[in-house]
C-alpha cells in the first residue's frame, strides 16, 4: 500500500528528488549542536496547541455566561478532555519557554548576524506573536485568575498618553473586562493569530533554508564577505537525514517527557486555586498576577513610578530587541572573544530573572 503511494507520488511530483536534496543529500555542519534542535521543537510545540485548540474548541463555549461552565465540564465530563486541556495548558507555557530558549541559543551563537537579520526580525515578531496567544487564551476559561489577570494587563495601554485609554477601550471593548473582552480576545486567538504566526513560521523556515543553516561560531572561519546573495552549503558535514533528524526526534521526546511530567506530577503548576473559581467582577482576589514569563516587565513598571516613563521604556527595549542585528553589527560571531556583547547579555538575563522572582513574592 505505501508502495502504491510513494510510486504514485514519485510519477507525480518526483518525491524521491525532494527526499534526495531537501533531506538525505542536504548537509548540516559537523559539529552542529543540540541546540540547533530548539527551533523545530517550537515548531511541534505549536502544532500540539493547535491540534489540542481544535478539540478544546469542539465543546468550549465563547460566553461569559457559559466559558467557564464548558470548561469544567470538559475536564470532568468529556472523556479524555482533562488531558486536551492539560496539554493545552501545559503546553503553552514549554512553548514559551522553547521559544526563549531558541532565542538566547541563536544570540549565544550569533546567528543573527548578516546575512541573517531577516531571520531574527521574524523570529522576534513570532515571540510577540506567541505571548500575545497566551494572553488571549488567558482570559478565555473566564475564571477569577484569568479575569483578574486580564483586567491588570489591559489597564497598562492607559499609562500613554493621548492614545492610551483609546488602545485599552479598543482591547477590552469597553472601560472593563467584560463579556465583550472575551470575544474579541477568543476571535483573536482562534481566528487572527494562528493564520499569522504559521505564515510567519513559514517565512522563518523559508529563510532559514534559502540562506543555509549558521555554523557554530568555534568553527566558523569563513572569512568571505557577504556582498552578494549565496546559500552558505558544508559538502563535509553531516547529513541532515537521518543524523540531525534524530537529534531533533530525541528532543522533541524530551519535551513530551516534560509535558507529561508536569501533567502527571504537578498538575496544580499552572492552574492555581483561583484558576478553578467562576470570575467574579465584584470580588478582586488578594494576591493576583500574571503568568511567569509576564513578571519581569510587570515588575519593571510596578517599580518605575511614572507609568508613562515604564511602558515608554519596555517599548523601545522591544524595538531594540526586534532590531537588534542592526545595531550589533560586528563581524565576530563567537561571544566568548566579545567581552562587552558577554557582560550585557549575561546582565540582561541576570535582572530578567532576578525581576521574575521579585515579582513572584512581592
Ligand atoms: C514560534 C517561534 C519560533 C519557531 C517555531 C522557530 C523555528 C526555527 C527553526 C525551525 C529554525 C531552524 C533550526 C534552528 O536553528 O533551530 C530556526 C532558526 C533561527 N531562528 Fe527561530 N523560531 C522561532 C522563534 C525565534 C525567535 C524568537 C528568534 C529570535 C528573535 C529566532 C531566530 C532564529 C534565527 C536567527 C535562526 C537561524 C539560525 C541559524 O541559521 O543557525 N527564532 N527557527
Amino acid at each position: 500500500m505505501i508502495k502504491k503511494v510513494t510510486d504514485f507520488l514519485e510519477l507525480r511530483i518526483g518525491l524521491s528528488e525532494i527526499i534526495r536534496t531537501q533531506f538525505k543529500d542536504y548537509k548540516v555542519p559537523k559539529n552542529i549542536n543540540i541546540f540547533y534542535t530548539l527551533g523545530i521543537v517550537a515548531v511541534v510545540a505549536y502544532l500540539v496547541q493547535a491540534i489540542t485548540g481544535f478539540f478544546l474548541l469542539v465543546y468550549y463555549i465563547p460566553q461569559a455566561d457559559h466559558a467557564f461552565k464548558s470548561v469544567q465540564s470538559l475536564m470532568t465530563d468529556v472523556p479524555y478532555g482533562w488531558l486536551l486541556r492539560m496539554m493545552h495548558v501545559v503546553g503553552s507555557n514549554l512553548m514559551v519557554a522553547v521559544v526563549f530558549l531558541h532565542l538566547l541559543s541563536v544570540f549565544w551563537m550569533g546567528s543573527y548576524k548578516k546575512p541573517r537579520e531577516l531571520t531574527w526580525v521574524v523570529g522576534g515578531l513570532m515571540l510577540l506573536i506567541t505571548l500575545t496567544f497566551c494572553l488571549s487564551g488567558y482570559l478565555l476559561p473566564w475564571s477569577q485568575l484569568s479575569f483578574w489577570a486580564t483586567t491588570i494587563v489591559a489597564n497598562i495601554p492607559t499609562a500613554l498618553p493621548v492614545v492610551g485609554d483609546l488602545v485599552a477601550k479598543v482591547l477590552r471593548g469597553g472601560d472593563s473586562v467584560t463579556g465583550i473582552t472575551l470575544n474579541r480576545f477568543f476571535a483573536l486567538h482562534v481566528a487572527l493569530l494562528p493564520p499569522l504566526l504559521v505564515s510567519l513560521m513559514g517565512l522563518h523556515i523559508f529563510l532559514v533554508r534559502r540562506i543555509g543553516i549558521s555554523a557554530p561560531p568555534s568553527s566558523d572561519t569563513s572569512t568571505k564577505e557577504w556582498n552578494e546573495f549565496r546559500h552558505e552549503s558544508y559538502p563535509d558535514g553531516i547529513p541532515f537525514y537521518p543524523n540531525f533528524v534524530l537529534k531533533e526526534a530525541y528532543m522533541i521526546m524530551f519535551y513530551f517527557a516534560v509535558m507529561f511530567f508536569i501533567i502527571t506530577f504537578m498538575p496544580t503548576l499552572f492552574l492555581p486555586e483561583q484558576a478553578n473559581m467562576p470570575a467574579n467582577p465584584f470580588k478582586t482576589p488578594a494576591h493576583i498576577k500574571p503568568e511567569w514569563y509576564f513578571l519581569a516587565p510587570y515588575q519593571l513598571l510596578k517599580l518605575i513610578p511614572n507609568k508613562f516613563l515604564g511602558i515608554s521604556l519596555q517599548i523601545i527595549l522591544v524595538i531594540i530587541f526586534l532590531l537588534w542585528p542592526f545595531f550589533d553589527t560586528k563581524k565576530e560571531r563567537n561571544i566568548l572573544k566579545r567581552p562587552l556583547l558577554l557582560g550585557v547579555f549575561l546582565l540582561t538575563i541576570a535582572v530578567w530573572v532576578l525581576l521574575t522572582i521579585w515579582g513572584q513574592y512581592s
